[in-house]
C-alpha cells in the first residue's frame, strides 16, 4: 500500500504547481497526474458539472490504486471536496484560497483576490471569506481568460500580458498589499503579475500548505512511502500533451501521455 501513488486530478495543467511542492516535498512518492483539460475550465461550470467531474477523476484514480488523492484545484475543492469525502474512503487533500495568511499580515487591510468564478460563488470560499470580512477588505476578481491561455502554451506572451493590464487595474486602484492566487494554474503568472502590481503587493498561493498537509496526513495514516529511491512519476492529459510536458520539463523520472479518462 505505502508503495502506490499519490493521484492528483486538476481541471488542466494548473495543478503541476501544487504537484512540483510535493514531490519536492516528498521526493520518493510514486505519483499519477490527471490533467482533465478536455473539460477545462471548471471555473466557468456548474456545481453539479464539476462535481460529476471530480467523481469521474477520482474513479479513475482509485482504479489505479491510488492511496491518497490531492485535489490541486480550487474550483474542484471548494464546489466538491466534501461530496468526494463522503463518499470515499480514500484520504483527500484540497486547496482553497490562501485568505487566512493574507488577511492576518496585510497592513493595508485590504486583500485582493483572484480566482475562478466557481471558486468565488462557492459556499465552502464564502464561508471563508467572511472569517476574515471583520480583519480586512477583499476585493475579488475573475481572471477570465488566463486559464485558456495557460492551457493553449501561452503563459509568457504579450496576450496574457494585455489580459493580466486589464484584470489587476482594481487591485492597482484598491491598494492592497497581498494578492491571494485562488487558482492553481495561476502561479504560472506570478512573475508577470508582481511586474504589473506595486512592489509592496505580495502574491501568496497555497501550494507549500497542500504539501505540508499532504505529508501530515500520508504520516498519521502510516501511508509514507519508506523506499530510498525516487519517486516515478506518471501525467496524462486528455487533450493534448504539450503544454503538460513543458511545465514539467524540469521533473526527472516523468512520463507524460495523452489518455481518454
Ligand atoms: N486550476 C483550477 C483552480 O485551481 C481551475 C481552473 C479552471 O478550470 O477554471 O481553480
Amino acid at each position: 500500500m505505502n508503495n502506490n501513488p499519490i493521484g492528483f486530478f486538476d481541471s488542466g495543467v494548473g495543478g503541476t504547481s501544487v504537484w512540483k511542492e510535493v514531490i519536492e516535498l516528498l521526493p520518493h512518492e510514486n505519483t499519477i497526474y490527471l490533467a482533465d483539460s478536455k473539460h477545462a475550465p471548471y471555473g466557468r461550470k456548474s456545481k453539479e458539472e464539476i462535481v460529476r467531474l471530480c467523481i469521474k477523476n477520482t474513479e479513475y484514480l482509485l482504479s489505479q490504486n491510488c492511496k491518497l488523492i490531492a485535489v490541486p484545484c480550487n474550483t474542484a475543492t471548494t464546489n466538491a471536496i466534501s461530496y468526494l469525502r463522503t463518499h470515499y474512503e480514500v484520504p483527500f487533500i484540497g486547496i482553497e484560497p490562501a485568505i487566512k495568511p493574507a488577511a492576518l499580515k496585510s497592513d493595508t487591510r485590504k486583500v485582493g483576490i483572484l480566482a475562478t468564478r466557481g471558486t468565488l460563488s462557492s459556499k465552502l470560499f464564502n464561508d471563508t471569506q467572511k472569517e476574515f470580512t471583520q480583519y480586512v477588505n477583499t476585493i475579488e476578481i475573475v481572471g477570465t481568460g488566463i486559464v485558456e491561455l495557460i492551457e493553449a502554451g501561452k503563459k509568457d506572451t504579450e496576450e496574457m500580458r494585455d489580459l493580466l493590464v486589464g484584470i489587476t487595474e482594481p487591485f492597482m486602484i484598491s491598494g492592497i498589499d497581498y494578492l491571494v492566487l485562488g487558482c492553481s494554474h495561476y502561479p504560472y503568472i506570478k512573475g508577470m503579475l508582481q511586474e504589473l502590481l506595486p512592489t509592496r503587493v505580495h502574491i501568496i498561493d497555497s501550494g507549500a500548505a497542500a504539501a505540508r498537509q499532504t505529508l501530515n496526513i500520508l504520516k498519521s495514516q502510516n501511508l509514507l512511502n519508506l523506499s530510498s529511491t525516487a519517486g516515478k512519476h506518471f501525467l496524462y492529459s486528455n487533450l493534448q500533451i504539450e503544454t503538460l510536458d513543458s511545465l514539467t520539463s524540469e521533473i526527472g523520472n516523468r512520463e507524460v501521455s495523452l489518455l481518454d479518462f
